[in-house]
């Protein structure tokens, strides 16, 4: 009987020793040996057999084995689970130095960004930012603006039609008169907007585009209030060494008229590509509010004056981003849009 135990003994050991695996082969092993038909107990039940003397001898060892064989299980169960645990753990390692997957974000649209822009500018002088309608009436957009029926000025903004007397707004300037009607001086307004006219797509029109129209008026305002602040205008939105330059134009609406030209902030007036090689680029028309304007919305010549102003949005956008073609601003090829 003692070799029988020493037998199990070793043999359990051995087995356990070699066990690698899954803990259902360790809790078979446990069976084989200790369990109620294992080899253990089939040794301990044949202990009848044995004279008083050998009993406790025997019982004291197969007890030894007993405690033997559990030891090493624990132990061995111990090293299993440790085992399950360092795989568990390699297989859901993180590598936290890992560059991540960068989101990324949109943003607005150079041409919406160029129109925030101007309106930033205009608000920081104190101008109020208003919209007009884009359906107009021709009086707004014409007959209001000093432009009669016939008057030779429409035939350079070749209208859509709606009816006879409803048009799609040629120019932002009907806004002049919409708010002059709806509001006394002073008055200090901003309007962006959607402008039509019936031209082909090129390089440098578009049947729909957009101008940003600006208005003042109030007692003594005069063409050196116009300068000063169309300056500090240009100054915020080209670079603060920007100078300006007035040439005679005309505007049916304004007397006396200008056209507006920034020396070119990319070579400061020598003359390159952008500027064409004249140093100067033209940005917008401008000019006093003529009488005629100012009567027709009640607003009386002699005690008022005013200026207004009038700039394309895209023309703006175009020679600050050095954008050659307008229909690059209307495509939304991404990988034109992604460069701003
Ligand atoms: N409305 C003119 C245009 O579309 C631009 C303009 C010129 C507006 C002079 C003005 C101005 O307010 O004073 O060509």
């Amino acid at each position: 009987m003692k070799q029988m135990l020493e037998c199990i003994k070793q043999n359990a050991l051995e087995q356990l020793a070699s066990l690698s695996g899954e803990a259902s082969e360790l809790e078979a092993l446990k069976v084989r040996y200790l369990g109620k038909k294992g080899e253990l107990t089939a040794v301990l039940r044949g202990m009848g057999k044995l004279t008083p003397e050998e009993r406790p001898v025997i019982g004291q060892m197969a007890n030894e084995v007993r405690e033997i064989i559990e030891a090493a299980i624990e132990e061995k169960a111990a090293e299993l689970k440790e085992k399950a645990r360092a795989a568990k753990l390699a297989a859901e390692r993180l590598d936290v130095t890992m560059p991540a997957d960068m989101k990324e974000l949109g943003h607005r649209h150079p041409l919406a960004q160029v129109e925030r822009d101007l309106c930033d500018i205009f608000l920081s002088m104190g101008f109020d930012v208003v919209e007009g309608p884009e359906v107009e009436y021709d009086y707004y957009n014409f007959q209001a603006l000093n432009i009669p029926e016939n008057h030779p000025a429409r035939d350079t903004q070749d209208t859509f039609y709606i009816t006879e007397n409803i048009l799609l707004r040629s120019q932002t300037s009907p806004v002049q008169v919409r708010t002059m009607e709806q509001q006394r001086p002073p008055i200090r307004i901003v309007s962006p907007g959607r402008v039509y006219r019936s031209d082909a797509v090129d390089a440098t029109h578009s049947p729909v585009f957009h101008q940003l129209e600006g208005l003042v008026v109030d007692k003594g305002i005069t063409m050196g209030d116009l300068k000063g602040m169309l300056e500090t205008f240009a100054k915020n939105m080209f670079g603060s060494s920007t100078k300006l330059r007035f040439r005679p134009h005309h505007f049916p609406f304004t007397e006396p008229s200008a056209e507006v030209d920034v020396s070119c902030f990319v070579c400061g007036g020598e003359g390159c590509r952008l500027c064409k090689g004249e140093g100067w680029i033209e940005i917008l028309g401008a000019g006093m509010v003529h009488p005629n304007v100012l009567k027709g919305c009640n607003i009386d010549p002699d005690e008022y004056s005013g200026f207004a102003f009038g700039l394309g949005i895209e023309r703006i956008a175009m020679i600050k981003y050095g954008i050659d073609d307008m229909r690059l601003l209307y495509e939304n090829d991404m990988r034109f849009l992604s460069q701003f």
